[in-house]
């Protein structure tokens, strides 16, 4: 593929020059019309051929084999619309959600803000989404379109599916609010799972306290087990903000339960380690923060989680992740898979291409050293 083609430099000057000037909300929309069409022509098809993660990369995890470890975080594809576009462009799996039990127009806009200075994003979109209903609707056939392609060779993702809970329901009727949603979306999921850690929602992060989370998730593996004849992987997603103390206590919640994992991190709720000034940062309200900026954190919940849970249970680590070195340092320290949305938004459509390319590059590079040692 020649090099301007998937040039960071080339959609940095596009960024610059649109994409900056844009609302941030209307240049999401823009770029996920804009891959509706490709594919609506067929170029995905082209794009597939030139951005395809290499067979190398196949990953085994959740009783599932990944075209990649890497996948698009939850938030992005918030109602299922452009699965196959996305995984167009190379990656692993896409996690669509958050879904809530009934339709929400989420907060009033400007709800997402970029801070360019240090590549982070601030949301308060508040689950904005179609409903339980209308994402199944479209993820069935979405997954017949993925069988076909299975079925013929051609790289077909993974798909997840992150719910939460409806603004409108009680805290006190989350878990019935959950269980419409799992019963709508566990059959048309390869994992589902259980977000408690939005900052948008009022009082939802109140459900990572482990004598609410603990019924939660206990009635959620009941519905998932029986609205679908497979198992279908239940992970639950968690606050960077959360305690060492609450981080091990959900933790052992999971291997209690048997569940099969931990998606680590969500936004953060915290403005701190910013480049960009405080008045700027002030001046975009409330909403959780993601970007490099949540990096540390993130690696210190996933080396806890690491540490604390039994080698079954899976671990997707998220939160600041940019590069190639990026991604292969959380599956070093223990991530069984990895995500990514923010650096998405700065670094353009071939950004996944350029994490897998250098994936294969970097476990090259391990073997041939590996090679060297014992030669
Ligand atoms: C605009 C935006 C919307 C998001 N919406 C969701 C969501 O609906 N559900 C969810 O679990 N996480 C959501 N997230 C969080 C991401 O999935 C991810 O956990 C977080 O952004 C950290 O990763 P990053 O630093 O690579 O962006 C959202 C993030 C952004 C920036």
């Amino acid at each position: 593929m020649p090099s301007s083609f998937s040039s960071p430099v080339l959609y940095r000057a596009v960024f610059s020059t649109v994409f900056k000037r844009m609302d941030p909300e209307a240049a999401h929309h823009a770029v996920v019309a804009g891959l509706q069409i490709a594919a609506a022509v067929g170029a995905d098809r082209l794009l597939e051929r030139l951005t395809r993660p290499q067979e190398s990369l196949r990953t085994e995890a959740l009783g599932r084999s990944w075209p990649s470890p890497f996948g698009l975080a939850a938030g992005f594809d918030k109602g299922g619309v452009a699965v196959l576009p996305l995984a167009a462009l190379g990656f692993g799996h896409i996690e669509v959600g958050t879904v809530t039990a009934h339709a929400q127009p989420g907060n009033a806009a400007p709800r997402l803000f970029r801070l360019v200075e240090d590549q982070a994003l601030i949301n308060r979109m508040g689950f904005n989404n179609d409903g339980a209903s209308a994402v199944r609707s479209r993820l069935e056939r979405t997954r017949r379109r993925i069988d076909r392609l299975r079925a013929s060779g051609r790289h077909a993702p993974v798909v997840g599916v992150n719910i939460g809970k409806t603004k409108v329901t009680p805290l006190d009727e989350a878990t019935e609010d959950y269980l419409i949603s799992t019963r709508a979306l566990a059959p048309v999921a390869d994992y589902l799972v259980v977000n408690v850690s939005s900052p948008n929602t009022p009082g939802l992060r109140q459900l990572q306290d482990i004598e609410a989370l603990r019924p939660l998730l206990e009635a959620v593996r009941r519905q998932a087990d029986e609205s679908t004849s497979e198992h279908v992987p239940l992970l639950v997603k968690i606050a960077p903000d959360l305690a060492d103390d609450d981080v091990d206590a959900v933790a052992d919640l999971v291997t209690e339960l048997g569940l099969d994992g931990i998606i680590a991190t969500n936004t953060t709720i915290s403005r701190k380690g910013l480049l960009t000034s405080a008045e700027e940062v002030e001046s975009k309200g409330a909403g959780g923060l993601s970007g490099p900026v949540l990096a540390g954190r993130s690696k210190e919940i996933l080396v806890r989680l690491r540490e604390r849970l039994p080698q079954s249970a899976a671990i997707i680590s998220v939160g600041g992740v940019v590069s190639a070195e990026d991604v292969a340092e959380r599956l070093d320290l223990g991530a069984d898979l990895v995500q990514g949305y923010s650096a998405f938004i700065y670094q353009g459509p071939f950004w996944v291409r350029r994490i897998n390319a250098g994936l294969v590059r970097i476990r090259k590079g391990t073997r041939l050293r590996r090679g060297t040692r014992r030669g």
